[in-house]
């Protein structure tokens, strides 16, 4: 029997979870098992054939519960279990160049990890919600009074999830 794939995931404000949720689905509708959980609620990857990890961008470093996830689980992942990335941000309307910006803070923050080598990388755009700011970001007035976004293609991501399907039926055969 083919083993599992498991999403993890980390957020602020909700919206990696709704892109983890929808890669999951792609990779469902391929064929795929699929397990979704927080990273925070992982105790093991024992029974996994493959890791899907997803967290945003903030203040031009990952979440720290993925680096975390990368350090506490080093020793499976180099050995041989794979791993497909990928992270949300940007927010804010900009061009191509900006977009090429947010993928090198990715790159610098998966370089700490000489390690890895992730089967898949993807910058997956962001959403920014004034409402949702918590403490202390909630009392910078700049961030309060910038508009509602969302960058989030959800085609461009379906079609990621789909390529990654492929790969890891490949893989996991
Ligand atoms: C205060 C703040 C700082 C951010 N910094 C970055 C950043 O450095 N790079 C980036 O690409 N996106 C950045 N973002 C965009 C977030 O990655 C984006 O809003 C993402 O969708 C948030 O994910 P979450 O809802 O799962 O927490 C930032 C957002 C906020 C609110």
């Amino acid at each position: 029997m083919q083993k599992k794939i498991l999403i993890v995931y980390a957020t602020r404000t909700g919206s990696t979870q709704e892109v983890a949720e929808a890669v999951a689905a792609t990779l469902r509708e391929s064929g795929l098992e699929v397990d979704i959980q927080p990273i925070r609620n992982v105790r093991t990857l024992k029974r996994y054939g493959a890791i899907v990890l997803g967290a945003p961008l903030y203040m031009f470093h990952w979440h720290k519960d993925a680096l975390s996830f990368l350090s506490r689980y080093k020793e499976v992942l180099t050995g041989g279990l794979p791993v497909a990335i990928f992270a949300g941000g940007p927010f804010a309307k900009g061009d191509e160049k900006e977009w090429q910006e947010v993928r090198k803070q990715l790159d610098q923050e998966l370089a700490k990890f000489t390690w890895l080598r992730p089967i898949a990388i993807e910058i997956v755009g962001g959403k920014f919600d004034p409402a949702k700011l918590s403490f202390p970001l909630n009392l910078l007035p700049a961030l309060k009074q910038m508009p509602a976004s969302d960058l989030r293609d959800w085609t461009a991501i379906r079609a990621w999830a789909s390529n990654l399907a492929t790969k890891l039926q490949t893989t996991l055969s």
